[in-house]
């Protein structure tokens, strides 16, 4: 297993997973000069789509689409972290937007990648759904003492404190939280404009949000 792997997911549709990785990989390459490979897991392709057209100097952008059924989903997904793991190689970090997946997936995905990042909003539909994942993280952590998790809040109103003590205090020790993202329609334009915010809204709240997310997972995997 390659330690510079990062695997973006959560149960639920619609929390920002390609927004979040899209931007991080941009930011990856560009903020820290990194050679930096964008895998679309998604069957959709959404992540795919968005950067087409992009060209941002050290991203380059493959789909590799995570097998959700087989007779031997084991199997199909060891074969799919062979070939993420061998992309890993002739790079400095590996940034994976998967789909919405559903528990058993998520277990067996924790066999092929170490680093977890999990947005998630605030509401409690969302905590519920996230809180079996963070589990399976904590059990998986007892056997790898490698794998880690970070929690990104996302979408979330910038007018709202998010209450950052509170859920630091009932996440394991094992989970960080990063700072937020928060929902800014400049995000939003993004993606309509099939670039990432750095270029598409420069030195922007959002831009600075990124920018501040990408810090914190850089210094907590050790990216840099
Ligand atoms: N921080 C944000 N501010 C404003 N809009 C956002 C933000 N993050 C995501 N969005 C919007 O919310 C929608 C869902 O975002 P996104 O596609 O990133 O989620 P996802 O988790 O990848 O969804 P899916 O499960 O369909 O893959 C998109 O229209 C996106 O532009
Ligand atoms: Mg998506």
């Amino acid at each position: 297993m390659v330690n510079n792997i990062l695997a973006i997911t959560n149960r639920k549709g619609g929390v920002g997973k390609t927004t979040l990785a899209v931007n991080l990989a941009a930011g990856f390459a560009i903020n820290y000069n990194l050679e930096c490979v964008l895998i679309d897991a998604d069957p959709i392709g959404s992540t795919s789509l968005w950067m087409e057209n992009s060209k941002i100097k050290g991203l380059k952008v493959r789909r590799l689409t995570l097998p959700n059924s087989s007779s031997n989903l084991h199997h199909a997904l060891h074969t799919w972290g062979a070939a993420v793991s061998n992309m890993a190689l002739d790079c400095d970090i590996v940034v994976t937007d998967l789909p919405p997946i559903d528990i058993i997936i998520f277990t067996e995905l924790l066999r092929q990648v170490r680093n977890v990042i999990i947005p998630v909003g605030l509401s409690s539909l969302e905590w519920e759904a996230t809180f079996p994942l963070i589990e399976r993280v904590i059990s998986t952590f007892n056997e790898n003492q490698e794998t880690k998790g970070i929690i990104v809040p996302s979408r979330i109103h910038p007018q709202k404190n998010l209450p950052r003590d509170k859920i630091i205090e009932v996440l394991p020790s094992q989970w960080k939280l990063s700072p937020q993202i928060s929902l800014r329609s400049d995000f939003q334009k993004g993606v309509e404009s099939g670039n990432w915010i750095g270029e598409t809204a420069p030195n922007s709240l959002a831009h600075n949000e990124l920018n501040s997310v990408i810090d914190f997972i850089a210094r907590e995997l050790n990216i840099i």
